[in-house]
Formats: C-alpha cells, structure tokens, sequence
C-alpha cells in the first residue's frame, strides 16, 4: 500500500496529514511554534522552530497513522506565504525570518512602485501592487537596515522551501508560492528578470523555480533519520498555503471557487488564463495546477471579527460554552440569528487589522454604522457575520467584473461550519455554496500534489476528482438574495465615504499611544 505525505508550516504549527491514494486520511498531528514581536508591527518566526515542528508532526502522525515508513512514496510542503528566510554560504540561517502580517516595509513598498515605473507597471510585471507582507520588500528592508547581514546573505528562501531546504539540501521554490514574493513574471511562471534588474536584486540570491507537482529532490539520510522515514522519498514542490488549500478542496476547474472563512477570508478562483486587475484589487498568481492561474481575494479579519467580539463582548457565552463543552461560536451565532436580516439597518465593517482587498489600505479601520436604540447585543453580532460575509462579496465582485463565472463556491474555515452561516454566504454571495468531504486543508492539498508528481494519478485535476466529493449544497433563497443585494449597495459606499476619516483617527491613535 502506498501513503503521502503534506506538511503545512502554518503561521501558528505545522501540520502533517498522511494519506492514501485515495484520499483516506490516515492520521494527522499538528504542532506548535512561537512568534516574536519585537517591534509594534513586526512578525517574526525560527526557522529551526519549523523544523523542530515539522519533526514532531510528522514522527507523531506516523506512529497514529501506524503505517510502516517504507509505504511512505512522496511528501508535498505547503506553508505560510511571503515569509522570508535568509541563508548565509554555508546554508546558515543569518536572522529571525520576517513574516507574510509583518507590516515594516512600506517605505520599501513605495520604492518597488517606483524602480517599476508605477504601481501599474509593477502589476503587469508581476500580476500584483507592492504590499508591506510580501518577499521583495524584505530584501530591500534588510539591504537598508542590516547591510552587514545582507552581505552575507546567498540565498533567500520562503518558510516552506526552508523545510525542503533541510528535508533534501536543495534550494527549490514552486510558481503558486514564488507568486507572493513579487519577483516572479506570473504570466510566464519564471523569475522576472528586468524587475530584479531594476531592484538589484541578483538571481543567484534566489531558488530555482518549478511548477507545484514536480519532484525537487530527495529525503536526505540524515532528514530520514530525524523524522522517521525512508532515505530517497521525493519531495514534491508543494504550494502556498492557499493555493495548497484549493488543491485540497478541488478548485482546480474554471467555475468553481472557495470561498474560506478562518481569521482572514479568502475568496479564491481558479483560471486558465492569466488576468490581473489593473487596480489591484485582487491578486493574481500562478495556480498550483500546471498551466493554471489563481484570482485571490483577502479579507484581513473576516473570522478575525467574529473572534474579536467573542473576546471582548462574550464573556457568558465563552462560560457557558465551556460549562457545556460546547464551541462558543455557536452560541453566539445562534443568537444573532434571531436578530432580523440587516440587523435592522446596521452594518459592519470588518476592517480591523487594516485591508488588503479590495481596498489595500493599511489604515482602513472598522465600524458599526447606522446604530439606534432599537439595536442590542444580538444586531450587534448578526451585522459582524454580515459584514464579514459583505467583505467576502466584495472580492468576489472584483472576480465577477474579471469575468469570473461562479458556478459553485466551496465553503471550507469556521463559516462552513456552522448551518446560519452557511445559508448566509448563499444569500449574500447569491450563488450556490457547497460542502466537500475533504477537510484537511493545505496539507491535504499538497499530499495530493505528491501523489501528481509520483505518478499516482496523471494529473491535479484528476486526482481531485478521485479524492474530493461534494458531500451538501445549498441554495440561495431569491428573497434574501434580493433584500441582501440592497444591503451590499450601502456596504460598498461605506469605506470611501469614511476612507479619508481612517489616516486621521491612526494618527490620533498615535499620539495617545505615545504620550
Ligand atoms: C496569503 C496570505 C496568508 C499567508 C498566511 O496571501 O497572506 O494566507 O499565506 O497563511
């Protein structure tokens, strides 16, 4: 019998998933790593902190999953996206890495607009606008602030290539993940020389790039030992973690998309031909489907608001949850249904960690709006889910203008759990939502592009047909579609109306903060 291997280096643990071909999960394990801070806006990782979580998740799922090394026949890698480890020549790794929600590069960002000759430019160079998580301003950040160690530095690699890095000693990255450093020519899926020209940034610094599902080298004597396998397993390029995520939900055909609801919410198309907005309102990448592309829309704090009013407005709800062993989301969900659609004339904005789509403004910030005194705990809950599912609706709106033609859009994250929630997403995306039985994320998906590269199956298509079942659909109901589209007008004249207020409250915020 053959199993995979998927190992996802998350931002919070890695997760190993071990499969069969078929798409049986034998076992999974997940471990923990730490995050520093050192300064307000900075995200930081260990890179040998990922490897020592990799090393645990998977010795632990091996021994759940019971199977004996030896049927182990290829391991994918998926990860958090636009991360950046820098290496010395001996394969050192020279600092801390800096993360894809590290916020220190704007200036750098502004610099990339201009060495591309504009912000329009640098999208039809690259399919995306400089954004402060993304690689490329990190090389420039550390060639202006840590010369002595950029120097030094002679490669650069993104968190999960770091792994494979360790798993097999070569330097190998793959097109869905080197889209987010804002170096590779995603139309032409290979590194984009005249942008690295004009950064001065050398080739050399960089991995070799292939596509998702090819094998990019072989499980080292001493990375067997460490982790419990057998010495020679190929390693497969993997993908992004959301690019990974589609794989593992089936979006790899034109029509239908996800729609992902965890802290961020992630609205995600596949294409099977390049398309890039002009405006950069949603990303566009390379696709861990050969010959494919990805439309991407990200939501910073879709869950992420509903999280935050659990914190600070649910006290009795989280008690009550944990004296019935029970998820407090529920619960509160459960009384915001009984608010009336709309919440009676109130909507959110789930701007609370700034926006990166559609708007991409560090300063957007969060509201309620169109409050009374009619309204109480329940309106206030019902129009944060709405207004996160409203944030959702607007990517995809981006997508439709592009002409993306949603046939289906697969639910996965804590939205798809939930029933309310799930019906609310039909009405709001006012198209039919769907369920699959696959639940394991990115390290299924990349598990999957194993099984692709070793010949299991002849393509990611059709192994996602093999492994991935639509399990419920739901429909939207034309009335709520109708009153939920009027709700969706206000919504999007809410951000510009308030846009230029948002800059203003930051720097009051500031001062306070610094007094
Ligand atoms: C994608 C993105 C996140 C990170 C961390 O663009 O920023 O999904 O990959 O999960």
């Amino acid at each position: 019998m053959s199993a995979y291997l998927g190992i996802d280096v998350g931002t919070s643990g890695t997760k190993t998933v071990i499969c069969r071909e078929d798409g049986t999960i034998l076992a999974t394990a997940t471990a923990e790593h730490p995050s520093y801070y050192p300064q307000p806006g900075w995200s930081e990782q260990e890179p040998e902190d990922w490897w020592k979580s990799t090393v645990q998740s998977v010795r632990q799922a091996l021994s759940r999953a019971g199977v004996p090394s030896t049927e182990v026949r290829g391991i994918g890698l998926s990860g958090q996206m636009h991360g950046s480890v820098f290496l010395d020549g001996n394969g050192q790794v020279l600092r801390r890495a800096i993360l894809w929600n590290d916020q220190r590069t704007a200036e750098q960002c502004r610099q990339i607009e201009e060495a591309a000759g504009g912000r329009a430019n640098l999208i039809r160079m690259v399919g995306n606008p400089a954004f402060t998580g993304f690689t490329a301003p990190k090389i420039l950040w550390l060639r202006q602030h840590e010369p002595h160690l950029y120097e030094r530095t002679r490669k650069i690699l993104l968190p999960k290539d770091y792994i494979r890095y360790r798993l097999t000693g070569e330097f190998v990255t793959e097109v869905s993940d080197a889209s987010g450093t804002l170096l590779l020519d995603v139309a032409g899926r290979q590194w984009c020389k005249p942008l690295l020209a004009r950064l001065q940034i050398a080739e050399e610094l960089l991995p070799v790039c292939v596509e998702s599902q090819e094998i990019t080298g072989r499980l080292t004597g001493t990375a067997a030992q460490e982790l419990g396998l057998s010495m020679g397993v190929p390693v497969v390029g993997g993908a992004g973690d959301q690019a990974a995520g589609a794989v593992g939900n089936g979006i790899v055909r034109t029509g239908v998309l996800s729609a992902t609801m965890g802290t961020s919410g992630v609205v995600f198309a596949h294409s099977d031909h390049v398309q890039t907005d002009p405006q950069g309102r949603v990303h566009t990448m390379c696709h861990a489907v050969k010959g494919a592309w990805h439309l991407m829309g990200v939501v910073l704090s879709a869950g992420g608001s509903l999280q935050w009013f659990r914190n600070h407005f649910a006290n009795a709800e989280m008690r009550l949850a944990a004296e019935r062993q029970v998820d407090a989301y529920d619960l509160i969900l459960a009384l915001a249904e009984q608010a009336p659609p709309g919440a009676e004339g109130l909507l959110f904005l789930p701007h609370l960690t700034g926006e990166r789509h559609p708007h991409a403004d560090p300063y957007a910030r969060g509201a309620w709006i169109g409050l009374t005194v009619r309204h109480g705990w329940r309106h206030l809950a019902r129009a944060v889910v709405e207004g996160a599912t409203l944030a959702l609706r607007d990517c995809l709106e981006v997508m439709t203008e592009l002409g993306i033609v949603p046939q289906q859009i697969r639910l996965s994250g804590g939205g798809a759990r939930n029933p309310f929630w799930r019906q609310l997403q039909a009405d709001i995306y006012g198209h039919r939502v769907a369920l699959v039985n696959a639940r394991e994320g990115p390290a299924f998906g990349v598990a999957i592009l194993a099984m692709v590269g070793t010949g299991a199956y002849r393509s990611v298509p059709e192994a996602c047909d093999a492994t991935i079942r639509v399990t419920e659909e739901i429909a939207p109901r034309p009335a709520m579609v109708a009153f939920y589209e009027r709700c969706y007008q206000e919504y999007r004249q809410l951000y510009p109306a308030l846009r230029a207020s948002f800059p203003r409250l930051a720097q009051l915020a500031q001062e306070q903060t610094n007094s």
